[in-house]
C-alpha cells in the first residue's frame, strides 16, 4: 500500500509532518553527515537576530533525567551573515526552511522579519517570543497576552510570508495563543523550553552560568502534549507540536490531538538519526492502522477533546 505522508501547514505543502526544531539543528547543513536533510518536512533554523551574538558564558548546558537545561542565550550569526554565508547553500536543498527570529524590542522583530521577507529559501517566519523585552524592563514578550498581540500585529503588518508564532509554556498558553491568532499569526508552535534550574551541591553553585535555563527533551513531552491539546482547542489556525519528541509515537500523539505537524529538537543531540527513524515509524504505524495518509491521523482524537480535562 502506498503511504502518503504529505501535509499542509496553511499554504505551505510539506513532504511529511516532521520539522527539525530551532536551535537543535543549526542552519540545517550541520546534519548532512548523518542523513540527507531533504527527507524531512522542514527545518526551523537557529533563531536569528539583527546583530550577531555570542550568547551566554559557559556553562550553558546541563543534562537532566530525560532532558537537558540550556541557556545558550540565543547565540547566532546575525541576519547579514546568514544571508551571505548560509542562504545560498540552503537554496540548493529540496526541503522547506523556516526562519526562527527574535528581537529585544518590537522594532527589532519588525526589522529582522522585513529582511527575511526577501530571502527566497525562507518559506515562513517563526517568531520566538520567549525573549526579554528591553523596552518593558525585561519581561518576556511571550508571557503577556497584550505584548504578544502588539509584537505579532506589528510584524504581521510588515511581511507577507506566513507568520508562525512559537509559544512559551510560561504564562497562560490559551490566552497567549488567542492573542497571537487575533493579531494575525498563520500558525502556532507549542512549546518552547520550560524555565528550569540545577545546583551543583559540591561547588555550592549554579550548574548554568545564567542560573536559569530552559528544560527540553522527553521530560517535557507530556507537558507539551497537554499544551498542544489546549492550543488546538483555542484557535482555528494550524498548530505545530514541539517538546520531547524522540520517536514516531511521540509525534503521532501531537497529530492525533490535532497538531498539523511536529518538531524534533533535543533528541537530535543524542540520536542524530531520530528523524529517519521517526519517518519510518510513522509509515509503519499507518500501515498497521491500515491508513493510507497521515492526514487521516491529524485531529482524529479531536471529537474526544470535549468533556473533563481538569486535574481534579
Ligand atoms: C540548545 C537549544 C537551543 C535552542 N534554540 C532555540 C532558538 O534559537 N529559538 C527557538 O525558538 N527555540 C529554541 N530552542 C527550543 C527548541 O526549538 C524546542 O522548542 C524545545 O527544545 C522543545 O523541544 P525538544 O524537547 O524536542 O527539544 C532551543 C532548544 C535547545 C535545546
Amino acid at each position: 500500500m502506498e503511504i502518503d505522508l504529505k501535509i499542509e501547514v496553511g499554504k505551505i505543502e510539506l513532504k511529511n509532518p516532521l520539522f527539525l526544531a530551532s536551535g537543535c539543528a543549526g542552519y540545517g547543513l550541520e546534519f548532512e553527515d548523518f542523513f540527507d536533510i531533504s527527507i524531512v518536512g522542514g527545518v526551523c533554523l537557529k533563531g536569528l537576530s539583527l546583530e550577531e551574538s555570542v550568547g551566554n558564558e559557559p556553562s550553558r548546558i546541563w543534562e537532566t533525567p530525560s532532558g537537558m537545561i540550556n541557556a545558550i542565550g540565543l547565540q547566532n550569526i546575525g541576519i547579514k551573515n546568514f544571508l551571505k554565508d548560509k542562504a545560498p547553500l540552503l537554496r540548493k536543498i529540496n526541503t522547506i526552511f523556516i526562519a526562527n527570529f527574535f528581537g529585544h524590542k518590537i522594532e527589532e522583530y519588525v526589522k529582522v522579519a522585513k529582511i527575511l521577507e526577501d530571502e527566497e529559501c525562507i518559506k515562513a517566519l517563526e517568531m520566538n517570543i520567549s525573549c526579554p523585552n528591553i523596552s518593558e524592563g525585561g519581561i518576556h514578550f511571550g508571557v503577556d497576552p497584550l505584548l504578544v498581540h502588539k509584537v505579532v500585529k506589528e510584524v504581521r503588518k510588515s511581511v507577507t510570508k506566513p507568520l508562525w508564532v512559537k509559544l512559551t509554556p510560561s504564562g497562560n498558553i490559551k490566552e497567549t495563543a488567542r492573542s497571537a491568532y487575533e493579531a494575525g499569526a498563520d500558525a502556532l508552535v507549542a512549546i518552547n523550553t520550560i524555565p528550569a534550574m540545577a545546583v551543583d551541591v559540591e561547588k555550592m553553585d549554579f550548574r548554568i552560568s545564567n542560573k536559569v535555563g530552559g528544560l527540553s527533551g522527553p521530560a517535557i513531552h507530556p507537558i507539551a502534549v497537554k499544551m498542544v491539546y489546549d492550543v488546538v482547542g483555542e484557535v482555528p489556525i494550524p498548530v505545530i507540536g514541539c517538546g520531547g519528541v524522540e520517536n514516531a509515537e511521540n509525534g503521532i500523539e501531537f497529530l492525533l490531538l490535532g497538531a498539523r505537524a511536529f518538531q524534533v529538537g533535543t533528541a537530535l543531540f543524542y540520536n542524530p538519526n531520530a528523524p529517519v527513524e521517526i519517518i519510518h515509524g510513522i509509515k509503519d504505524y499507518l500501515k498497521r492502522k491500515k491508513l493510507k495518509s497521515v492526514k487521516e491521523v491529524i485531529g482524529r482524537m479531536k471529537a474526544k477533546n470535549k468533556g473533563k480535562d481538569s486535574c481534579s
